[in-house]
């Protein structure tokens, strides 16, 4: 019983911060988001069939070819607790992942990271889910690998346990450039900050209502095709989550000098005609929507300020290998929205 995935991360275009019900996972607000085709993560899961009081502490976490001991070897323990639950199984097993995201970068390796062990995990244990089922179960191990699962460009809906699950959406093509200022570890991470912003930050409230609305105006601006109101949707939306993160107490800034550098750079091509439209997540690195064809000019022009890599609209998670589990092979995580619930 083996199981390999590959998924992608996705970068936030309205974003999700903070949870409604932290046991469930469920968002306090909607979000959307684009899948990225570049910085997949491997995952192998193999249940190896010991079982029985306290063996599921054998579990064992590689990451990168280093064994993991720490909170993050719990995390995909409780993880693979869920799994169990719902396979009725308590084998343990072994996982081993190859993360291309630069880990804790503010770049969501957790979402790529969750998705594929979802997806993996899932078919080891022999089950059979729907790409909902997969993206709900997803979404128990980090909030936006929910939204990894389907890939594209996908709405992750707020609600109960039942009807929080990410899809697809209509949008028009799009494209990202990574600009990647300082890959080290963040200094707070974004389980952590969310709840302090919740507990601290006076806009909170705002940041809830006002998030909600614009879940609304971005679906309306990618199902028109309206490739600049994503942009200014998606450049406003981010500047509010930052606002809101800085108001908690004691504060959290994760933009720095550089970041907000490329900010300016960004409505300095706008300035000149070429659409861009910058966002960031829980870290200094920035992320340029922009059009298909012009990609490779906002990467030349912000080469000088990091790391630059494109990238186009990726693809949801897939199984790339099962053997033994009794699902059906390769392919998997395909076109089944709806189903099996
Ligand atoms: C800023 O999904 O990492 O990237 O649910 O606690 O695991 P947990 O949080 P996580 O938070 C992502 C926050 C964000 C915005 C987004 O991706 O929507």
């Amino acid at each position: 019983m083996t199981a390999t995935a590959v998924a992608h991360p996705n970068i936030a275009l309205v974003k999700y911060w903070g949870k409604a019900d932290a046991s469930l996972a469920l968002p306090a607000t909607g979000s959307v988001s684009m899948g990225l085709d570049v910085f997949p993560t491997t995952t192998t899961v193999t249940v190896d069939g010991g079982s029985g009081d306290g063996l599921e502490a054998r579990d064992a976490f590689t990451l990168n070819g280093r064994v993991v001991e720490d909170g993050a070897l719990v995390r995909v323990r409780e993880f693979l607790d869920l799994v169990r639950d719902l396979a009725g199984s308590d084998a343990h097993a072994s996982v081993v992942s190859e993360n291309t995201v630069p880990t804790g970068a503010g770049l969501a390796s957790s979402a790529s990271g969750f998705a594929a062990l979802a997806a993996a995990a899932s078919s080891a244990y022999g089950l059979d889910l729907s790409t909902r089922d997969l993206s709900r179960l997803a979404r128990r191990g980090s909030g936006s690998a929910t939204r990894s699962i389907p890939g594209g460009v996908a709405v992750w809906h707020a609600g109960d346990d039942q009807g929080s699950y990410a899809e697809p959406i209509p949008a028009p093509p799009m494209a990202m450039v990574v600009v990647t200022i300082d890959a080290g570890p963040k200094p707070i991470g974004s389980r952590e900050a969310m709840r302090r912003t919740i507990a601290t930050s006076p806009f909170y409230p705002a940041w809830v209502t006002s998030t909600t609305e614009t879940v609304g105006d971005m679906l309306d601006a990618c199902a028109a095709g309206d490739f600049t109101r994503i942009g200014e949707i998606t450049e406003s939306n981010a500047l509010r989550m930052h606002a809101t993160i800085e108001g908690a107490f004691p504060p959290i800034r994760y933009l720095n000098a550089r970041s907000v550098a490329v900010f300016d750079a960004v409505a300095e091509l706008r300035a000149a005609g070429v659409e861009a439209y910058a966002t960031a997540d829980a870290g200094p690195n920035v992320v340029v929507l922009t059009k298909p064809e012009d990609r490779g000019a906002v990467a030349s022009a912000l080469a000088g300020f990091g790391d630059v890599i494109e990238s186009g609209t990726g693809p949801g998670a897939r199984l790339v290998r099962s053997e033994g589990t009794g699902t059906p092979d390769p392919g998997v995580v395909p076109d089944r929205q709806e189903g099996a619930e």
